[in-house]
C-alpha cells in the first residue's frame, strides 16, 4: 500500500479498545479524516502498565491495518496517547532574572524559565510528557506573552504532566517495532480537549470529564490551555462491577444490564418496571429495573463527589461541564450533573465538530493529530525530498533517544 508522507496516524490506546485514525494534513495545515479502525485492547495490565508488549503490538497492528485499509494509504508518522497509569499533574513555578541589555524579556528567557519548572521531576521513574505554561508574570504583572515586554523578573507557572517512564519507553519500543516514527506522545485530556471543546469553551473555562474503561480523566481548561487535570480510578468497568457484585451476576451480564437498562435519572424510571437477570446462585429471576439504576446512580454520585473534592472551584463557577468517553453514554448523566451541581453541561460533540466527525469514538485519536498539527509537532511536508529528511531525522532521534 502507498506510503503517503502527509498522512498521519492517530492512536488512542484505551483500557478497553484501541482506536486508530489515518488523517491527511494539507498545505493549509488542515486535518482531514481518511480512515478509521478499532480493535480490542490487550497487553495492558489492570493498572495500565504494559504487561505483554507483543500482545499490545498485535492489538495495535489490528486497529492500524483496519484504518490504513480504509484510508488506502500507510502513514509513517504516529501521534499517540499513553495509558494513564501513575500519571501525575503538578503545578510548578520557574523564575528567571533577564540579562538582556535592551531591558526586555527575550524568547531565550521564556524558554529557560519554562525549563526551570521541570525541577518537579524528582524520580527517574517519571518522565515529563508536557510542560504547559499557564501564566506568565513580568515584574509581578500578569502578561499573555512575556516576549518583548520591558522588565527583568520573569515568572512562569506551568502544569507539568508526568508519566511513568517505563511505560513511555515500552510504548516507544512497541511503536518502533511497528515501523512507525513517533511525532508525539501525549495525555488523552489534551487530545480530547481539542475536539470535544470549542475554542470558546477552552478559553472561557471548561471541565472535560472522560469516563473511560477503568479511569475517569478530568481536564480543566482556561485561557485556551490545559490548566489542571486529574485521574479518578472509577470508570465504566467500575459501574459494571458494582452491578455484578450487588446482584450476584457475572461481569458480562452486569455490562449487558447496564447498557440495556441503565439510567441515572431515577425520577424518570418507573418503579413498577421489572427486568430478567441471570444470577450466579439462583439462575433466572426478575428484579426491579430501578434497582440497577440505583446502583449506577450511587457510583456516579461517588465519581462526582471525588471530582468536586479535587476541583472545588470549578463547580462554583460558570465553567462548561462536558462529559465524554464510553461511560458517558449512560442515559441521564448530563441532566443529572446539571440538576445536582447547577452547572451548564453538554454531552457529545460541539456543533462545530458534528459535521466533521460522526462517531465520537474516534474523538481522542483525531484530537491527538489535531493537537500535534496545531503545535507543529506534525507539519505539512511539501516535497518528497523533505519527507526523506524528516524520516532521516526521526531515525536518528530513534537511535540516539
Ligand atoms: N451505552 C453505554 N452505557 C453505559 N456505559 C457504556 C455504554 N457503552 C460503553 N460503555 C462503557 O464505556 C466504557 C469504555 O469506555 P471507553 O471506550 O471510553 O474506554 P477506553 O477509551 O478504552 O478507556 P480509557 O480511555 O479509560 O483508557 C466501558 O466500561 C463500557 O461499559
Ligand atoms: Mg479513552
Amino acid at each position: 500500500m502507498a506510503r503517503h508522507y502527509n498522512s498521519v496516524l492517530g492512536l488512542d490506546i484505551g483500557d478497553s479498545k484501541i482506536c486508530a485514525v489515518v488523517c491527511e494534513v494539507d498545505s493549509r495545515r488542515e486535518v482531514h479524516l481518511r480512515g478509521v479502525g478499532t480493535s480490542i485492547s490487550s497487553g495492558l495490565s489492570k493498572t495500565g502498565t504494559i504487561e505483554d508488549p507483543e500482545e499490545l503490538c498485535r492489538s495495535l497492528d489490528r486497529a492500524i491495518r483496519r484504518a490504513t485499509r480504509d484510508a488506502g494509504v500507510t502513514p509513517t508518522r504516529v501521534v499517540t496517547n499513553i495509558p494513564v497509569y501513575q500519571m501525575q499533574f503538578v503545578r510548578s513555578v520557574g523564575v528567571v532574572l533577564s540579562k538582556e541589555e535592551n531591558g526586555v524579556i527575550s524568547e531565550g528567557d521564556r524558554v529557560e524559565c519554562i525549563r526551570r519548572t521541570k525541577t518537579v521531576l524528582k524520580s527517574p521513574d517519571q518522565k515529563a510528557v508536557h510542560v504547559i505554561p499557564v501564566q506568565y508574570k513580568v515584574d509581578g504583572q500578569i502578561v499573555d506573552d512575556p516576549v518583548g515586554v520591558p522588565g527583568r523578573n520573569l515568572e512562569v507557572e506551568t502544569l507539568v504532566v508526568l508519566a511513568h517512564a517505563e511505560t513511555v519507553t515500552a510504548l516507544t519500543q512497541v511503536l518502533k517495532n511497528l515501523q512507525l516514527h513517533i511525532s508525539g506522545i501525549m495525555f488523552d485530556g489534551i487530545a480530547t480537549g481539542q475536539i470535544m471543546l470549542t475554542k470558546e469553551e477552552r478559553t472561557k473555562g471548561a471541565i472535560l470529564c472522560d469516563i473511560g474503561g477503568r479511569y475517569t480523566k478530568i481536564s480543566i481548561y482556561e485561557n485556551n490551555v490545559l490548566y489542571n487535570a486529574g485521574i479518578i480510578p472509577i470508570g465504566g468497568e467500575t459501574f459494571s462491577r458494582d452491578v455484578s457484585q450487588c446482584l450476584k451476576v457475572t461481569l458480562p451480564e452486569a455490562e449487558r444490564l447496564k447498557i440495556l437498562n441503565g439510567d441515572v435519572l431515577l425520577q424518570r424510571v418507573n418503579p413498577q418496571d421489572v427486568i430478567e437477570v441471570t444470577t450466579q446462585d439462583i439462575g433466572r429471576r426478575t428484579i426491579k429495573k430501578l434497582l440497577v439504576c440505583q446502583i449506577l446512580e450511587a457510583r456516579l454520585s461517588e465519581l462526582l463527589r471525588l471530582t468536586r473534592k479535587s476541583f472545588p472551584h470549578v463547580f462554583d463557577s460558570k465553567y462548561r461541564f462536558v462529559v465524554s468517553g464510553g461511560g458517558a453514554q449512560l442515559p441521564g448523566i448530563a441532566e443529572y450533573i446539571e440538576h445536582h451541581f447547577s452547572v451548564p453541561v453538554r454531552d457529545g460533540l460541539p456543533d462545530e465538530m458534528s459535521g466533521a466527525l460522526d462517531d465520537p469514538h474516534f474523538a481522542t485519536a483525531i484530537g491527538l493529530v489535531l493537537y500535534a498539527v496545531r503545535t507543529k509537532a506534525v507539519d505539512y511536508i511539501s516535497s518528497p525530498r523533505l519527507a526523506f529528511l524528516h524520516q532521516l531525522r526521526a531515525m536518528f532521534r530513534a537511535i540516539f533517544h
